[in-house]
């Protein structure tokens, strides 16, 4: 292969059989991507399975933090983005839309602007992480900030998407969740297995079923000797999974999740049943103290959304409801720094205090001396 060549190859623009970056070139026979579709790929996936220690050492079980904040855009989305956009570019889409509580209209405008696409993102007003809004706006994204919540924007994509000439890629287009099963790929890839129980949090439901879709297709494959049970994780204000109905106010301090009417609720609730899995819900005191202690004691900042997990299995260590060594892997589907607000509130942002420029006084508020 010619220099330039390896070059196009590693930016993933060779098609998807080829060997680049990102998850169509890693997964690509595993994804409905046409061999001649040009891939768009920022160089998503390949994420970071972390052992956490001290978590294991609370729980009484082996527990790994996959950490999808690691991708391109800071979250999971941009697995199912780059096999969403690919495939509107190669059918000649020249726009898309998404509703969006922040990470997917992050990864729409990110991708869409990488392929020359325009991105047209349907926000809740004054309900999304500063971070989030600024990718949104950075990308060259047409931001539309609707009065209403995630759940009317999505029902306003989906009318736009079938009136006009834009392309939708919000999880109801399935192809998004075929690119975020790779991540079960990877953590099997990783492991040597698949674990007793994946756990994430579950906002508008498409994620959870998309790795439960991964592992049954690689124990299918004979890649796998289990398929875990499917833990998900919801904000107590905005639980109709675990509550088995719509909510009509979500509330929650994890923005990323409050999601009050899940479009893939079907799917959600199968991959439940299936794999002999649960749905609980956790409060946001909960959740933010869960952000807290990833961040304090296993070195890792993840969003509030993102920590649910990890707050759900503190509770139920708790109350004596989690078998002792269990094989966990906890997905936390999104980076800190996107909401540095929530993630503030809870400290002394003055941020400690101010000394002269001297050693000893340094020395003395850090109790050294
Ligand atoms: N974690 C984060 C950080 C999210 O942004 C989302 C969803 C989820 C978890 C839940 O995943 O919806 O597949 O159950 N965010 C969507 C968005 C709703 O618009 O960015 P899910």
């Amino acid at each position: 292969m010619t220099v330039l060549a390896d070059a196009a190859d590693a930016a993933g623009f060779l098609g998807a059989g080829s060997t680049g970056s990102g998850i169509i070139a890693r997964y690509g026979d595993w994804l409905p991507v046409a061999k001649d579709a040009r891939v768009i790929t920022l160089g998503e996936g390949n994420t970071p399975l972390v052992p956490a220690d001290t978590l294991s050492d609370r729980l009484g079980c082996r527990v790994w933090l996959k950490v999808e904040g690691a991708n391109p855009t800071g979250s999971f989305k941009d697995r199912g983005m780059t096999v969403a956009v690919t495939v509107a570019a190669h059918e000649g889409a020249t726009a898309v839309v998404c509703a969006s509580t922040g990470n997917t209209s992050a990864s729409a405008a990110a991708y869409a602007a990488r392929g020359g696409l325009l991105p047209i993102v349907l926000l809740p007003a004054g309900r999304i992480a500063a971070g989030k809004l600024a990718q949104a706006v950075v990308h060259g994204a047409r931001v539309v900030q609707v009065e209403g919540n995630f759940d009317t924007c999505l029902e306003l994509a989906r009318k736009l998407a079938d009136d006009y000439p834009v392309s939708l890629v919000n999880s109801v287009n399935r192809i998004r969740l075929e690119g975020q099963k790779t991540a079960a790929f990877e953590v099997v890839d990783t492991l040597g297995d698949a674990p007793d129980v994946h756990v994430m949090p579950v906002g508008n439901g498409g994620n959870l079923p998309a790795y439960w879709r991964g592992y049954v297709q690689y124990a299918d494959a004979g890649k796998t000797t289990r398929r875990p049970r499917m833990w998900g994780f919801q904000a107590a204000g905005a639980a109709p999974l675990v509550l088995g109905h719509p909510v009509l106010n979500p509330e929650t301090k994890a923005t990323a999740i409050r999601v009050g009417n899940p479009a893939s609720t079907a799917l959600a609730l199968a991959a439940r049943e299936e794999s002999g899995g649960l749905f609980e819900a956790v409060p946001d005191e909960q959740i933010l103290a869960a952000q807290q202690f990833l961040a304090a004691k296993e070195g890792v900042f993840v969003e509030p959304a993102s920590a649910v997990g990890v707050a759900g299995l503190l509770a139920k260590a708790e109350r004596k409801e989690l078998d002792h060594d269990l094989r966990i892997v906890i997905t936390v589907t999104g980076h800190g720094l996107k909401d540095i607000d929530t993630a503030l509130s809870g400290h002394d942002v003055g941020g400690g205090p101010v000394v002269p420029a001297e050693l000893t006084a340094i020395a003395d508020v850090c109790g050294l001396s």
